[in-house]
């Protein structure tokens, strides 16, 4: 059951216009923008509140060791189901009004859960995803990574977001699930039109596929019944990919329920590739503007592991997460209490100045590099070591194979105030022999 959020938050309130952008998608695609309001926010009102028309108060979060403080207690700052991401009063009361008839008013995920129940459900796959799981899978990803790359072949310029770094992770997914490569465009059109139901141009047609719904709870429906019918079939055939690991999976003795190992599905699917490709596409754009890094990788492929680590704080692709406090608690020497929510913001924490050496430099070696952009405590991201995997071969596979980038346009990042990145990388390059 959802806990209520409180209304008023009496405490040190941050300026209202920086509050309005918080709550604006746009503003996030306007990022150096965001990342001005960020740091005046860590430097002037490192913990305040924001107060926006339509949305309920939250404590905006922006230091790191608050985050970390934060994740440590699971038991104080919750997920709190339909709360864990910044959602407007409307769609807050209705959620609760669904609840109160004892409806389930959100997909139930790992992310909506909280503890115990939401330890139980990630131990399900907690093999597949740790390093030596995610590890067999490296050769099926390699040549994926080569086909990503093979888009490049016979041209000069591209769109690397949409051509190059968006399919691959994706196909990654497919395979980890044991899902046919026929339904790649089918799953891509309905995660985009899922995670950024406000960006124009994401929320639409541009996709070519024929669902016309454009409100998140039908694209949840169509996923729903597609997810199903995987879950019946890896009941009745079991094999050994991740589908079948989850479909047949029990929770206190109990097989998981269909909507459940649906739930699962979903979160695998949407959460592993908008996040990944951005990154990806997220160094290029970085590199493309700093030949210097570029060379020094070229010149020295150890370098990849920390060139990955620096592309994942430096896009921080998913904006926030939200928490609810259930108790009182004393953070930065001001007073949350019981009922307050909370937005942690990953994009701040990565650009902290106490924690981070020249944070608006992008260093192909930075060392130490604790990026927080997958998150902290019983949440961290499930599939930090699939996506550090995936980058780590992609990047190897691109420098065997470009000589140059630099950028031939305007990149774009996505209009979205959770789960957001790069829409759009025009680059010229040039490729090895
Ligand atoms: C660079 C790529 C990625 C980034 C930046 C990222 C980021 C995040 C963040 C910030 C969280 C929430 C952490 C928190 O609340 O403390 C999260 C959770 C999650 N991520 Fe990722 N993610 C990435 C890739 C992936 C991939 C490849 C997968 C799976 C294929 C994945 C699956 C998940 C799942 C299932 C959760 C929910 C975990 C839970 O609630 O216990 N992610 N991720």
């Amino acid at each position: 059951m959802t806990t209520k959020v409180s209304a008023d938050i009496s405490a040190v309130h941050m300026p209202g216009d920086i509050a309005g952008r918080l709550v604006d998608p746009k503003a996030y695609g306007q990022w150096d923008q965001l990342q001005q309001d960020l740091t005046w926010l860590r430097r002037e009102m490192p913990l305040s509140v924001a107060a926006a028309e339509g949305y309920d108060p939250f404590w905006m979060v922006t230091k790191y060791n608050d985050i970390q403080e934060i994740g440590r207690q699971p038991g104080i700052f919750a997920n709190n189901g339909a709360r864990k991401t910044l959602i407007d009063r409307n769609f807050a009361q209705r959620a609760e009004a669904i609840e109160a008839e004892g409806g389930r008013a959100v997909n139930r995920s790992l992310l909506t859960m909280d503890a115990p129940v939401h330890m139980r459900y990630r131990l399900v796959t907690a093999a597949q995803f740790a390093p030596k799981g995610v590890k067999v899978l490296e050769e099926d990803i390699r040549g994926l990574a080569r086909e990503a790359i093979d888009a490049m072949e016979g041209r000069d310029e591209i769109d690397f977001l949409n051509a190059v770094s968006h399919r691959f992770p994706l196909r990654v997914i497919l395979s980890l699930l044991g899902l046919p490569r026929s339904d790649e465009d089918m799953l891509l059109a309905m995660t985009q039109r899922f995670f950024n139901p406000r960006d124009e141009e994401l929320a639409g047609e541009q996709t070519g596929n024929s669902i016309g719904a454009t409100a998140n709870h039908d694209i949840l429906h169509e996923m729903y019944d597609y997810f199903a019918a995987i879950v019946a079939n890896r009941r009745a055939n079991p094999t050994s990919d991740v589908a079948s690991v989850i479909a047949n999976s029990t929770i206190n003795g109990e097989l998981i329920t269909e909507a459940d190992a649906v739930s699962y599905y979903l979160t695998i699917a949407t959460a592993g590739h908008d996040t990944t490709a951005s990154s990806t596409a997220g160094a290029v754009w970085a590199l493309a503007e700093r030949p210097e890094e570029f060379a020094k990788v070229k010149a020295d492929r150890s370098l990849i592991p920390s060139l990955v680590n620096e592309a994942i704080r430096w896009t921080s692709p998913v904006n926030h997460f939200m928490r609810t406090a259930l108790a009182d608690y004393e953070l930065r020497g001001q007073q949350i209490r019981a009922g307050d929510w909370l937005m942690l913001s990953y994009p701040s924490a990565n650009r902290d100045e106490d924690i981070f050496e020249a944070p608006f430099e992008f260093r192909v070696d930075r060392q130490p590099n604790p990026q927080m952009a997958f998150g902290f405590g019983a949440h961290v991201c499930l599939g930090q070591h699939l996506a550090k995997l995936e980058m780590g071969v992609f990047f190897d596979e691109l420098f065997n194979r470009v000589e140059h980038v630099e950028l031939a346009g305007e990149p774009k990042r996505i209009d979205s105030i959770s789960v957001g990145g790069i829409k759009r990388l025009p680059v010229r390059y040039k490729l090895a022999g």
